[in-house]
């Protein structure tokens, strides 16, 4: 930690949490709410936030670094997007655009159209989540080429539904006892280059992961006229916040390409500005045919969005539909998110400050034996915890011990993939506020350090 410098930061700290009223709170959760939530996280009950500052229902206050699961890339409670949700709420809830018109959903698409990558015409499937993103995607990939598999990545999450989860594969706690998933989805591995699954290095690799999918799997096992698509995650969120190398797309969409397999790219946790752009993939140079988003798209409403090049989206009326997908107040929300990620600069913000975090932690990988990897893409950061640097040993209790101490102290955030955190703020996030919060989590990994 910087000794000179002075947190200018000062958050309201009642009590150690968590407080009476969480600890009444939890219990009360835990009698009626379904126990697959929560596999290890500490008991933090949310009440109310405001920009980057979240307060618990015993009234301390915690700087937020995960952003409700990567969806409040604008904070919390931003007036305008408020505003927009109330008047919606007061002139229409719900008709459904898939039977009928609005036009909330229609400029909610032609937007949709503008920010995503491809100056090219395209069409939008709204619906209600990231999975459901990823359902459409894969019934109109399906659709549209006739052909029934695909190719997915270790590592990836793509969510819960039976058809997300057969694409997802990131730890085998959430897919045990569900298979058989929908059928048809062969994973490769990601380009996870701190831990190669080929236990190769980059540069000298040459992007092995890339060849041994032509060489190995499209010669071999999988027929490549039989793919529909690949979906990959620009960078992998859940799986541990990992950057590829800058080539890697490129030379996968060139592979596919070649034999006319759709390029799907799952930008629910990664787009919406939080890498800088508003979509991560741009930073790789590939024109996707396929972006799923959810997440910050709806401005913490329920929304998910599947896009992509029109002459894809030629399946006939009454092939894929939804009754809550897109309503009005969610549409209204993510304009209003929208207008405020370009009114406020926040991708060039979410570029600065992510600039600046980078600097700091690549100096705690010098400094501290237990971090091993620090990677990331604007406020899309990954801290990797490891037992030593020369053996790597992935050390996901220390991981979570770290965070479970930052949050004591007033931070909120998430671990990803095995054994790493997430530095995720909403990207309105200050210096001032990155710094302490960075400040909490150094604190931590000395504390974590002086015990060993
Ligand atoms: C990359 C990615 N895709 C899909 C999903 C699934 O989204 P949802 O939880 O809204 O279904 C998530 C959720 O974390 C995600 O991170």
């Amino acid at each position: 930690m910087n000794k000179n410098r002075k947190s200018r930061v000062s958050l309201k700290r009642v009590l150690d949490p968590p407080g009476p009223k969480a600890k009444d709170w939890v219990k009360r959760d835990k009698r009626v709410l379904s126990p697959c939530n929560r596999p290890y996280y500490y008991p933090f009950v949310v009440e109310k936030g405001s920009g980057c500052v979240i307060e618990d229902v015993d009234g301390n206050e915690y700087i937020d670094f995960n952003s409700g699961l990567g969806a409040m890339n604008v904070g919390h409670c931003h007036p305008e997007v408020v505003k927009a949700i109330c008047d919606q709420a007061k002139r229409l809830l719900h008709y459904s655009y898939t039977d009928f018109y609005y036009r909330y959903s229609v400029e909610l698409a032609e937007k949709l159209n503008k920010i995503t990558p491809g100056v090219f015409q395209k069409k939008v499937f709204l619906s209600g989540s990231g999975a459901e993103s990823i359902e459409a995607f894969a019934k109109v990939a399906r659709w549209h080429s006739q052909r029934p598999m695909f190719i997915a990545y270790t590592g990836a999450f793509h969510g819960r539904s039976m058809g997300a989860l057969s694409f997802t594969a990131s730890s085998t706690v959430q897919k045990a006892r569900y298979f058989p998933t929908m059928p048809g989805v062969v994973h490769v591995p990601y380009a996870y280059c701190y831990r190669c699954p080929y236990k190769l290095t980059f540069p000298d690799c040459n992007y092995w992961c890339v060849d041994f999918i032509e060489d190995y799997v499209l010669k071999k096992f999988v027929p490549p006229e039989e793919v529909a698509a690949t979906l990959i995650e620009p960078i992998q969120g859940e799986g541990g916040y990992v950057v590829p190398p800058k080539d890697y797309h490129r030379r996968l969409k060139k592979l596919y390409d070649k034999y006319g397999i759709l390029y799907a790219v799952d930008e629910v946790q990664s787009g919406m500005g939080r890498t800088g752009k508003w979509c991560a993939i741009e930073h790789f140079g590939v024109v996707p045919d396929i972006v799923c988003m959810s997440k910050a798209l709806g401005g913490g409403i329920s929304l998910g969005a599947t896009i992509g090049r029109e002459e894809i989206f030629d399946w006939k009326a009454g092939s894929h539909c939804t009754t809550l997908g897109g309503t009005p107040v969610a549409c209204q929300a993510s304009l209003a998110t929208m207008r405020i990620i370009e009114k406020e600069k926040l991708k060039e913000n979410a570029v600065k400050q992510g600039q600046y975090a980078m600097k700091r932690l690549n100096e705690w990988k010098d400094e501290y034996e237990i971090v091993g990897d620090v990677r990331g893409k604007g406020l899309m950061i990954g801290v990797e915890i490891v037992k030593d640097k020369k053996t790597k040993a992935p050390d996901g209790d220390t991981a979570h011990e770290i965070i479970e101490r930052a949050w004591k102290k007033g931070l909120v955030a998430i671990g990803a993939g095995e054994c790493s955190f997430r530095i995720a703020p909403p990207l309105v996030i200050t210096r001032d506020l990155m710094d302490a919060g960075l400040d909490m989590l150094e604190e931590s990994i000395k504390e974590v350090t002086r015990k060993k």
